[in-house]
């Protein structure tokens, strides 16, 4: 790639300006001074400093919210064949992925980034970052039940953390429950209703952090507004 359009890419200057930046001698490429605006460099093994400031490209970061259907597998590629969440992302070119995971068969926000700084922060235990379900579940449970998954359920001889648990509708054969973590084990909300043997019928993730689904449809995605991205960099 030509030094001045590398310059360009990296947000430095227009490329013009560049070629002026690079007449003057303020550019070195591997720690010597290019004057020539010819120059060609390999992005990938040159190193380049204006004013003697390393630059890199300027990579498109994108921060996507989905409303996942039942059906679609959170993973990049599935033995099984089925259809995978970025199947539904169609117009962004950049290499998106999920950040976390929700099960094929669970619905709502699953987020997906090409930032793995964001995704590394969000899906770290030590975040804490709140997650809100809503999950249809058999019967009705008591106050000793719900109690008990407040303080923790054991999962494979591991406690969970304490969680928030309330009844937002009773039925006559099933509730509907509304359930906090900050952990992210798998099938977590699942096997902790479980434990309760109350198991769950059907699953949908409705926020994470600040980041609500709101009245987005099932299968339809956006692009994180202006507050969103304030409250993921804050973090
Ligand atoms: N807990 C589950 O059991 N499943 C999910 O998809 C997410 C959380």
């Amino acid at each position: 790639m030509r030094l001045q359009k590398y310059m360009a890419l990296s947000g430095v200057a227009s490329r013009r300006k560049s070629e002026e930046m690079i007449a003057e001698g303020r550019v070195k490429v591997n720690n010597k001074i290019i004057t020539e605006l010819g120059t060609v460099i390999d992005p990938k093994k040159d190193k380049v400093l204006v004013d003697g400031k390393k630059i890199k490209l300027e990579s498109n970061k994108v921060y996507i919210m989905l409303n996942k259907p039942v059906g679609y597998v959170s993973t990049l590629k599935d033995e099984k064949g089925r259809k995978i969440v970025t199947d539904l992302i169609e117009g962004v070119r950049e290499r998106i992925y999920p950040v976390g995971r929700l099960d094929a068969d669970t619905t709502g926000l699953l987020l997906l980034t090409n930032d793995g700084d964001l995704a590394n922060k969000l899906t770290h235990p030590s975040k804490k970052i709140q997650k809100r379900y809503i999950a249809i579940v058999e019967g009705v449970p008591n106050k000793i039940e719900l109690d008990k998954m407040r303080k923790g359920v054991y999962i494979e001889g591991k406690k969970t953390a304490p969680a928030k648990v309330k009844i937002a509708k009773k039925y006559e054969d099933e509730s509907i429950l509304d359930i906090e973590i900050h952990e992210g084990r798998n099938r977590q909300v699942k096997k902790m209703c479980e434990s309760i043997n109350h198991p769950i019928k059907k699953l949908k993730r409705v926020s994470i952090g600040e980041l609500e689904l709101g009245g987005l449809l099932i299968g339809n995605w956006r692009f994180l507004n202006e507050e969103e991205m304030t409250y993921l960099k804050s973090l």
